[in-house]
C-alpha cells in the first residue's frame, strides 16, 4: 500500500482539525511519536481492545495474547493498535457486574468508534466482557472479531479435582452443613483458581466463549481452548490475521450476527446446558440489531434440543475436558440437522464448511451423540403463570427432579440484606417443602441484577441434609451454580411486579413439565394486594452512571440493555420452532 492511500489506516474516521489534509497530517503528527514510519501507518489499522487489568485473574493472559494477536496482524500486512478499555471480574464489579456491563458497552463502542481502526479484535473473557464486547460491536458497526482469554485449568484438592466455581459453592456448603471444618476450607481456597483464565466450568464465560464462536463472531475452533495452553496464542495469532482480511473486506458485525446466527447460538446455548445470563445476554447483544429473542419460541427449541455437554454445573467435567473433545465443534457436528449450515461466519466461510473441516465426537463421555444426551430437553426452560407474567426461566438440567412439580407454602424476603438477616436464623419458621422467596433483586431493584438468585438452603435445614429447595426471585444465578431455581421473573418485585405481592405463607406452585409457575390466590385477593401495593420509590439516585442505569435499564426479556441502545424490533427469532 502506498503511504498515500487513504482508503485504510490513519485516514479513517477524521476529526475535524479545519479540512482533510490537515487532520491527517496532525493526528499522523501525533502517532508517530510513538515511532511509527508512514509505510506502518498507511496499512490498515486494527485496534486491539486489550481489558488487562491487575484485579481480573480471568484476563491474565491478556499481554501475551495481545502479543499474538500483533503478531498475527503483522504477518498479514496490517498495523496493530492496542487500547485499554473498562476490564470486568465478576468478584469486583460492585454492585454487580450486570450493572457495569452496559457501562463497558458504551465505553468499548465509543473508543472503536473514536479512534481511527479498520477493524477491531475484542478481548474479552470473564463473564459480562464478551456480551459487552458484542453489544459494543453490532453498535459500532466497525468489523470486528472476538478472541477470548480462555478457561483456566482445572485444580486438585486431596485427589479430587476441583474448579471455580461449581465446586466453590459446593465445599462452601459442606462448610455450612459442617461436613468439612475451617482447616479444610481453606485449603480448598487456594486450590479453586489454579492458573489465569476463566471458570473452568460451563459457567456464563464459557457459555458466552462457546456462543461467540456459534454466533460465528470468533474464529472456529476457539473457544474452549485453555488460557494457558499454545494453542490458545496460535489463535490469538489466526484472529490477529482474519482481522486484516475482514478490514479489507469490511465485514460489519451485522453481517455476521445475522437472525439465523442467533438462532443456532440459541441451540447451542440449549445443548451446552449453558448458563442462563448468556438469555441475557443474546438478547441484549441481538436487540442492538433489532433482532427480538422470543422468549416462547424459545422454550418450543428447548423442548426438542438436548443438553448434550457433560459439563459442571450441570454434569461432570472441566472445560479442559471439551476441549481436548473436539471443543466446540463436537457439539455442533451432534445438533448439525438443527442448525443452519448456510451462515457465514468471520473466517469467510460457512458453519458447513468449517464443520466439515473438523472431526466428529471424539469423547462421547464429554460430549455425548443425541441419541443418548445427559437431559432430554434444553437446558433453560420458560415459565409463565400469574406469579410471571412476561416470563421466568429455570435451568432444568441443573434443577433436582423431584422438585419439578411443586407446591409448597412461600417464605419470603424482601430483599439481599432480609436475607442476609434471616435465613440463618433458628428460629426461622421453614421446612425442607417451603418455595423461598426472594423479591427486589431484580435489574432495578438492587440495583443491577445481581446472581442472589442462588438463595442459600438455610443452615438449619443444611445442617439436616437438605441440599436443594425451590427458589424463585427476579434475579440472576451464576452460570456455575445448579438447584432447582427459578429466575428473571419478569416484571421484577421493583418495578410492580406480581412478585411483591407474595407473603409467607401463601402457597405456589412450579410445574415445569406444563411450564407454568403460578402464586395460588385467587384474582380479587391479587387485585386487593396491588392496591395496598406502596409505590416503589427508586433507589436514591446519584449522579452520574447511577442515574442513566436507573432511568435506563430494561427488564430480563429484554436483555437489561439501555432502552436508547435497544433499536426497534424488526424481526423476531426464534423464527421457526
Ligand atoms: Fe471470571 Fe468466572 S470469575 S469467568
Ligand atoms: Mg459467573
Amino acid at each position: 500500500m502506498s503511504k498515500n492511500d487513504t482508503k485504510q489506516g490513519m485516514s479513517t474516521r477524521l476529526t475535524n482539525y479545519g479540512d482533510e489534509g490537515f487532520s491527517l497530517f496532525l493526528r499522523k503528527a501525533f502517532i508517530k511519536g510513538m515511532g511509527y514510519t508512514d509505510d506502518a501507518l498507511s496499512r490498515p489499522v486494527i485496534g486491539i481492545a486489550n481489558t488487562y487489568s491487575g484485579y481480573n485473574a480471568c484476563h491474565g493472559n491478556v499481554d501475551a495474547l495481545v502479543e499474538s494477536v500483533k503478531r498475527g496482524v503483522m504477518l498479514a500486512g496490517g498495523l496493530p493498535i492496542d487500547f485499554p478499555t473498562i476490564s470486568l471480574h465478576e468478584s469486583f464489579s460492585h454492585p454487580t457486574s450486570m450493572y457495569l456491563r452496559n457501562l463497558m458497552a458504551l465505553d468499548t463502542e465509543e473508543m472503536i468508534r473514536a479512534q481511527p481502526m479498520d477493524a477491531v479484535v475484542l478481548i474479552g473473557g470473564c463473564d459480562k466482557t464478551v456480551p459487552a464486547q458484542l453489544m459494543a460491536a453490532a453498535s459500532a458497526g466497525t468489523p470486528a472479531i472476538q478472541l477470548v482469554t480462555g478457561p483456566m485449568l482445572s485444580g486438585s484438592h486431596r485427589g479430587t479435582r476441583v474448579g471455580a466455581c461449581t465446586d466453590c459453592r459446593r465445599y462452601w456448603a459442606a462448610y455450612r452443613g459442617q461436613e468439612i471444618d475451617d482447616q479444610e476450607i481453606a485449603e480448598v481456597n487456594d486450590k479453586l483458581v489454579p492458573t489465569v483464565g476463566t471458570c473452568s466450568v460451563m459457567g456464563t464465560a464459557s457459555t458466552m466463549a462457546c456462543l461467540a464462536e456459534a454466533l460465528g463472531m470468533m474464529l472456529p475452533g476457539s473457544a474452549t481452548a485453555p488460557a494457558v495452553y499454545a494453542d490458545r496464542r496460535r489463535i490469538a495469532e489466526h484472529t490477529g490475521a482474519e482481522a486484516v482480511r475482514i478490514a479489507k473486506e469490511k465485514i460489519a458485525p451485522a453481517d455476521i450476527m445475522t437472525p439465523a446466527a442467533f438462532e443456532n447460538a440459541l441451540r447451542v446455548l440449549l445443548a451446552l446446558g449453558g448458563s442462563t445470563n448468556a438469555l441475557i445476554h443474546l438478547t441484549a447483544i441481538a436487540g442492538r440489531l433489532g433482532i427480538d429473542i422470543d422468549l416462547q419460541s424459545f422454550d418450543r427449541m428447548s423442548r426438542e434440543t438436548p443438553v448434550l455437554v457433560d459439563l459442571k454445573p450441570s454434569g461432570e467435567h472441566y472445560m479442559e475436558h471439551l476441549h481436548q473433545a473436539g471443543g466446540l465443534a463436537a457439539v455442533l457436528h451432534e445438533i448439525k440437522p438443527l442448525l443452519d449450515l448456510d451462515v457465514v461466519t468471520i473466517n469467510g466461510k460457512t458453519l458447513g464448511e468449517n464443520l466439515d473441516a473438523t472431526p466428529r465426537i471424539l469423547n462421547q463421555q464429554v460430549v455425548r451423540p443425541r441419541d443418548n444426551p445427559i437431559y432430554g430437553q434444553g437446558g433453560i426452560a420458560v415459565l409463565e403463570g400469574n406469579l410471571a407474567p412476561r416470563g421466568a426461566i429455570i435451568k432444568q438440567s441443573a434443577a433436582s427432579p423431584a422438585l419439578m412439580d411443586h407446591t409448597g407454602r412461600a417464605v419470603v424476603f424482601s430483599c439481599m440484606e432480609d436475607l442476609a438477616k434471616r435465613i440463618d436464623d433458628p428460629d426461622l419458621d421453614v421446612n425442607a417443602e417451603d418455595i423461598l422467596v426472594l423479591q427486589n433483586i431484580g435489574p432495578k431493584g438492587a440495583p443491577g441484577m445481581p446472581e442472589a438468585g442462588y438463595i442459600p438452603i438455610p443452615k438449619k435445614l443444611a445442617a439436616q441434609g437438605v441440599k436443594d429447595m425451590v427458589r424463585i426471585s427476579d434475579g440472576r444465578m451464576s452460570g456455575t451454580a445448579a438447584g432447582t431455581i427459578v429466575l428473571h421473573v419478569s416484571p421484577e418485585a421493583a418495578d410492580q411486579g406480581p412478585l411483591a405481592l407474595v407473603r409467607t405463607g401463601d402457597r405456589i406452585r412450579l410445574d415445569v413439565g406444563s411450564r407454568r409457575l403460578e402464586l395460588l390466590l385467587d384474582e380479587d385477593e391479587l387485585a386487593r394486594r396491588r392496591q395496598s401495593l406502596t409505590p416503589v420509590t427508586p433507589p436514591q439516585q446519584g449522579g452520574g452512571y447511577r442515574r442513566l442505569f436507573l432511568e435506563q435499564i430494561l427488564q430480563a426479556e429484554e436483555g437489561c440493555d439501555f432502552r436508547y441502545c435497544r433499536l426497534e424490533p424488526t424481526i423476531k427469532v426464534p423464527r421457526r420452532g
